[in-house]
């Protein structure tokens, strides 16, 4: 299966799943990473693991995210992915996005969804006084951060934990899940796997 994966920063994600494609004896292989953000990090590493890399920056296209998510489309489809995986990647995808690529889009969301759909997650978990946190790995689908739920890690929440302490841990986590979830659902499992 060919598999591309978009990033909007430090890629830690992308590089997790590339390596354990290229580790042997995986139904994968990663065609194209892609980001919005022309400096990210991510970028250089994908590089350096020998991965084809472009960059779709969202800013000239303004308010305008149909021109975007059309220009995001056509790198794409250059690359001809069986799998996309949102890894990092900052962008809320319109309907017409998740319409053209839905069936075949993973992303990794930090929370134990349905919880905490959206941004600070961690800082959210400690302020409800969360005994656990976690991370996910869904399908997209036009709801943000709203689809079937493919597989989840879950942590213990620390008392002496800060928003940066518990993401910190949580990534180590997320860098196991997507990979075993990646390998699942290449091979048409669409079962929840659960982690932690
Ligand atoms: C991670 O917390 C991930 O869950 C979220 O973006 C953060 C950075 O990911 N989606 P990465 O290091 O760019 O993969």
């Amino acid at each position: 299966k060919r598999v591309a994966i978009l990033i909007s920063g430090g890629g830690s994600n992308m590089v997790s799943l590339v390596q354990d494609m290229q580790s042997g004896d995986h139904p994968c292989e990663p065609v194209l990473v892609v980001s919005n953000v022309p400096d990210a990090g991510g970028l250089k590493k994908a590089v350096d693991l020998g991965v084809e890399t472009a960059v779709v920056d969202h800013k000239p296209f303004g308010k305008d995210r149909e021109a975007f998510e059309a220009e995001l489309t056509r790198v794409l489809e250059l690359a001809q992915p069986d799998i996309i995986c949102c890894a990092g990647f900052m962008r809320i995808l319109t309907e017409t996005f998740t319409k053209r690529w839905g069936g075949q889009m993973l992303n990794i969301h930090p929370s134990l969804l349905p919880k905490y759909k959206g941004l600070h997650t961690h800082q959210r978990a400690l302020d409800a006084g969360d005994a656990e946190h976690g991370c996910s790995v869904h399908e997209v689908t036009a709801e943000l951060d709203g689809g079937p739920i493919l597989g989840q890690a879950v942590i213990a929440v620390e008392a002496e934990d800060t928003a940066e302490t518990l993401a910190a841990r949580l990534l180590a986590w997320e860098h196991k899940l997507y990979p075993a979830v990646l390998r699942r659902y290449a091979a048409g499992d669409r079962s929840m796997l659960r982690l932690g």
